[in-house]
């Protein structure tokens, strides 16, 4: 089967190179040429582990293309994916109208039966409009359906997630479309992968509650980490074993600085800005928004507790994405908690292995490191802001000795209070008690 994927940023691309891989013909198209010119020359825009491998053996088997004519991407599919972005606005409602030019485009060049898949995060109510979209841009009357089939995949492990997902959603209107789209995915039959069968609102409405139910639990465990501190107990036992509970399940009960990235931010206040056009009061999702912010203004204070003072001080900072395996600084706590640390004057050298060039583009007054022992030299502090593996050995008494003061600040609770005690470190963690230096 011929499947079209409509752009080809982090989203589309991976179900191109996925779905290639389940042995579909696929056409990825973008109206960005240069971004279709470096595709086609192997080259991937952002770091995706795997990506870059996949996208090539998709290629070289014949069964990836990459295209910027939509003309060309509608007639040879029989499904045409919509994977462009759905950007925030200000009042934190979503902008569609990427959706709504791809919609239209598709509608003038369609000519035979066609099913027309939402990939993209989007508010309840965007399928009914992409078939409004659609049929009023029909030059011809040619059926067509509409499905959404929301991803769920996660930055940095986006091929496994597509790959042996928990499961897949379908929301659709007739039974001959959502054949249609199970035999996509008929590779995941094999592996017994649950397909929820919905109408488009229910379909839209999951992923929104499921990313908002997550950004949830990481804001309750936050903030269970401030009442740790105060009470001198260990978040990471009271999740561990709030975890043990399989109605709570232990997953996303890590106490850090705050969820950022391109998804949760951005999906939970969509789902507020929908409560209120819907007068529905989101009034836990506004809490897990709140904590959330609360958390990085929290990061601060804790460093400059660490070091009595911020100005002039010199802050290495480990990890700048806003979780690892990725280059994706978008809504990255370490980032929020370097602007606000720049803004009490101090200076900040930084490394992280994948989004140093991102960083570089958005806060040119940094200082970049070539590595992650650079970072500490003639540092007042080092603080580990996003938990890169490479940054779980580190070689500790050489950044000992390089600090000007023995200062460790762990924003991802990576390291062991005692141990780091043990070494002459003052250890600052999350939700654990600080401990002195022995
Ligand atoms: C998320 C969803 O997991 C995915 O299903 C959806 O399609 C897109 O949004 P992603 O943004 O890639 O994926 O990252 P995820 O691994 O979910 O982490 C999101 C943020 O939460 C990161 O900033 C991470 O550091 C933070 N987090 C996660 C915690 O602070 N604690 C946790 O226990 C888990």
């Amino acid at each position: 089967m011929h499947i079209s994927v409509i752009g080809s940023g982090y989203v589309g691309l991976v179900t191109a190179a996925c779905f290639a891989e389940f042995g579909l013909q696929v056409t990825c198209m973008d109206q960005d040429p240069r971004r279709i010119a470096a595709l086609e020359s192997g080259e991937i825009p952002f770091y995706e582990p795997g990506l870059h491998d996949l996208v090539g053996k998709g290629r070289q088997a014949g069964r990836l293309t990459f295209t910027t004519n939509l003309t060309q991407a509608v007639e040879q599919a029989l499904v045409i994916f919509i994977a462009v972005g759905t950007p925030p606005r200000d009042d934190g409602s979503v902008d569609l109208s990427a959706i709504e030019a791809v919609a239209t485009g598709i509608g003038r060049e369609m000519t035979s039966y066609k099913v027309i898949v939402t990939k993209s995060t989007v508010p309840v109510g965007t399928g009914r409009q992409v078939i409004s979209w659609i049929e009023s841009s029909l030059r011809e009357p040619v059926r067509f359906d509409v499905v959404s089939n929301p991803e769920f995949l996660r930055e940095g492990s986006a091929i496994e997630d597509f790959i042996r997902p928990n499961r897949v959603v379908l929301g659709a209107e007739r039974d001959e479309s959502v054949a249609i789209l199970k035999d996509l995915y008929q590779p995941l039959y094999l592996i017994e992968t649950p397909i929820v069968v919905t109408s488009l609102e229910t379909a839209e409405l999951i992923k929104y509650a499921s990313n908002t139910f997550l950004a949830t639990k990481i804001s309750f465990i936050n903030e269970m980490s401030v009442l740790c501190e105060q009470v001198g107990a260990d978040v990471r036992l009271v999740a561990k074993a709030m975890g043990l509970d399989g109605r709570i399940g232990s997953k996303f009960l890590h106490a850090g600085p705050g969820y950022g990235g391109s998804c949760f931010p951005k999906d939970v206040d969509a789902l507020v800005a929908t409560g209120k056009e819907h007068r529905c009061e989101m009034g836990i999702a506004k809490a897990a928004v709140d904590a959330n912010v609360r958390q990085k203004t929290r990061m601060v204070e804790k460093i400059r507790t660490a070091l009595g003072d911020l100005n002039n001080k010199r802050i290495g900072v480990l990890g700048l994405s806003f979780k690892p395996n990725t280059s994706d600084i978008r809504e990255s706590p370490s980032i929020a908690i370097i602007r606000l640390l720049l803004k009490e004057g101090a200076h900040i050298q930084a490394y992280d292995p994948e989004a140093m060039r991102e960083t570089a583009q958005q806060l040119p007054e940094l200082k970049l490191c070539s590595d992650s022992y650079e970072v500490s030299v003639d540092a007042d502090a080092i603080v580990l802001a996003t938990e890169w593996n490479q940054f779980r050995n580190l070689d500790l008494e050489r950044i000992k000795t390089q600090l000007r003061t023995p200062i460790f600040i762990d924003l991802r609770n990576v390291y062991q209070p005692a141990r780091m005690a043990k070494m002459g470190f003052q250890y600052w963690s999350i939700g654990r008690p600080s401990l002195p230096p022995a």
